[in-house]
């Protein structure tokens, strides 16, 4: 548990906070003293919105599609409602849906990946800028993905690519207005079995020998020949995300064990 206080009086938006390296990330933020406000599709993060009770400030928990610019709009609007102000927000909604080489994929697959991990990021800066421009201040993370250089999850490659292009174009432009975005590029990150699946059909056998050639090319193009865990792709996060980072903007950090996506 860390003692640092980096956090301490910060309204922080995390969106896909129900599992994962997005509760992770809640958590941490509310043990250094953070207002957390979860967001999430699925009702469990309700579950991490009980664990943040017991560490910090109640969390606020928000369910909302963030497909949809209604969803981000939503989010945006109620945060102001109840705090007048959002200080950070962290756009980690996203992850592969299906492991396999590109022609595989049907079309309304493609458009499905893009959806889920590129639309919830585009919709969210989209929904919070006015506000942050309004303050003169704001602090946007994007969780991006080493798989912009990988094998079989090219539509979410593609997605997270554009996330990248997306951190640098609006840190551009967003400088003058005291506005800094970065992202991090998650490496290969070990997590506890999903209780919300990216994908509710099981895999084909075909599909876990394309999903294990995933795993072993991520762990050959690391220098550390090794997985990540859920703590260190947090504390990157946690360093974008805070004034320790005062003077980075438009940068994607990998964190990746030397693989640089
Ligand atoms: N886990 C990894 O190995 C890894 C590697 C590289 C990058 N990443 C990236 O890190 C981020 C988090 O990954 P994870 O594995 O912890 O994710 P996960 O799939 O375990 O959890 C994603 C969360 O987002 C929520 N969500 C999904 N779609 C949503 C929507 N439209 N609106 C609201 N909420 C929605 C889900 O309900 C879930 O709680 C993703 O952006 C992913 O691409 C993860």
């Amino acid at each position: 548990m860390t003692h640092s206080t980096r956090y301490k009086n910060k309204i922080v938006v995390v969106t896909g906070a129900a599992q994962g390296i997005g509760r992770g990330v809640a958590l941490a933020i509310a043990a250094e003293g953070g207002q957390v406000v979860l967001v999430d599709r699925s009702e469990l993060v309700s579950e991490v919105a009980i664990e943040i009770e017991k560490i910090g400030l109640p969390g606020l928990m928000l369910l909302a599609d963030l497909e949809t610019y209604e969803g981000a709009d939503s989010v945006v609007t109620q945060v102001l409602a109840k705090f007048g102000r959002i200080d950070v927000l962290i756009n980690n909604v996203g992850g592969t849906i299906w492991a396999k080489p590109y022609q595989e994929y049907k079309p309304q697959e493609i458009e499905a990946e893009i959806r889920r991990s590129l639309f919830p990021t585009l919709w969210c800066c989209h929904a919070v800028l006015a506000e942050m421009i309004s303050q003169q201040q704001g602090v946007i993370v994007n969780v991006s993905s080493i798989a912009t250089r990988s094998i079989h999850r090219v539509p979410y490659g593609a997605a997270k690519g554009g996330i990248n292009a997306m951190t640098a174009c609006l840190a551009f432009e967003h400088a003058q207005h005291g506005i800094r975005i970065n992202a991090v590029a998650t490496g290969g990150t070990e997590a506890p079995a999903r209780k919300i699946p990216r994908n509710a059909n099981p895999m084909t056998e075909q599909e876990k020998i394309w999903y294990q050639d995933i795993i072993d090319q991520t762990v050959s193009s690391t220098l550390m020949k090794r997985y990540g865990n859920i703590t260190e792709q947090v504390n990157a996060i946690l360093f974008l995300g805070s004034e320790e980072s005062s003077y980075i903007t438009g940068t994607v950090l990998p964190v990746g064990g030397g693989d640089q996506g």
